[in-house]
């Protein structure tokens, strides 16, 4: 078992996915991809890769990556007519940039994101956003009991502040409602240098009884939890 596991491992790394972030053309994608011997090719949209151009410029490693974006917009696309969507650490707003992405133009969706640096907050502010996208600068914990209920909910704050956010998460969620939690790789590799203490462990989440949840291990590894009706 281990060893088919490796030997996958091994092949997505020398069959890597590629991500693109300016148009190009299916001749061109597939020409590249033919080349190096990717399996798949991802395009950037051209306002995440806006968002990513800011990271750079500021510096910011943090924000998601392709893979991880790609399914935000995925859930995103799914929202319910009038729904809501939170996201807890905006960073410079790569994460809005795919949830818009995936919402093509609805306005009916809100789309609130918290980041407790006004730094990174003014900057993702100066982006265009469409109409029901508000930003908000506070510390995560303070702000999210007054910030109302959800059908969908990124929580991607650092490390161990992650485990103390998600009852109010739960909390926060319709039923229904689903609950995406991202950088949990180094929780569960072998390869992880530290393991947070089982207290704060996001894994804590799988044992939830209001939520069914599902590992996701690819890309930055992820917990994608739905909240069950009451
Ligand atoms: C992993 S980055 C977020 C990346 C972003 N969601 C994206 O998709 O690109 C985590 C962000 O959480 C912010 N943060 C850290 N502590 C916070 C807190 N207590 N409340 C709100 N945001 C916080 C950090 O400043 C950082 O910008």
């Amino acid at each position: 078992m281990e060893q088919t596991a490796t030997a996958e491992e091994a092949d997505t790394r020398s069959r890597v996915s590629l991500t693109f972030g300016r148009e190009m053309s299916t001749a061109e994608v597939e020409s590249m991809k033919r080349s190096l011997g990717a399996r798949t090719a991802l395009q950037v949209p051209p306002a995440v890769d806006a968002a990513y151009a800011r990271a750079r410029q500021i510096g910011f490693a943090k924000s998601s990556c392709p893979e991880t974006g790609a399914l935000m917009s995925v859930l995103a696309a799914a929202a319910p007519a009038g729904g809501r969507i939170l996201e807890l650490g905006t960073g410079v707003g790569v994460g809005i940039a795919w949830i818009v992405h995936g919402l093509r133009g609805r306005t009916d969706v809100e789309v609130v994101s918290v980041e407790n640096d006004p730094r990174k907050s003014a900057l993702a502010s100066g982006a265009r956003w469409p109409e029901g996208v508000n930003l908000v600068v506070g510390e995560a914990k303070e702000v999210l009991p007054s910030l109302g209920s959800y059908d969908l909910i990124f929580l991607d704050v650092p490390g161990g502040l992650k485990a103390s956010l998600l009852d109010g998460a739960i909390t926060a969620l319709k039923p229904g409602g689903q609950l995406l939690i991202d950088d949990m790789k180094p929780y569960w590799s072998k390869r992880a240098p530290h393991r947070p203490p089982g207290e704060r462990d996001p894994e804590r989440l799988l044992g939830d009884p209001r939520v069914t949840c599902a590992l996701l291990r690819y890309a930055s590894g992820m917990i994608l939890a739905t909240r069950l009706p009451a």
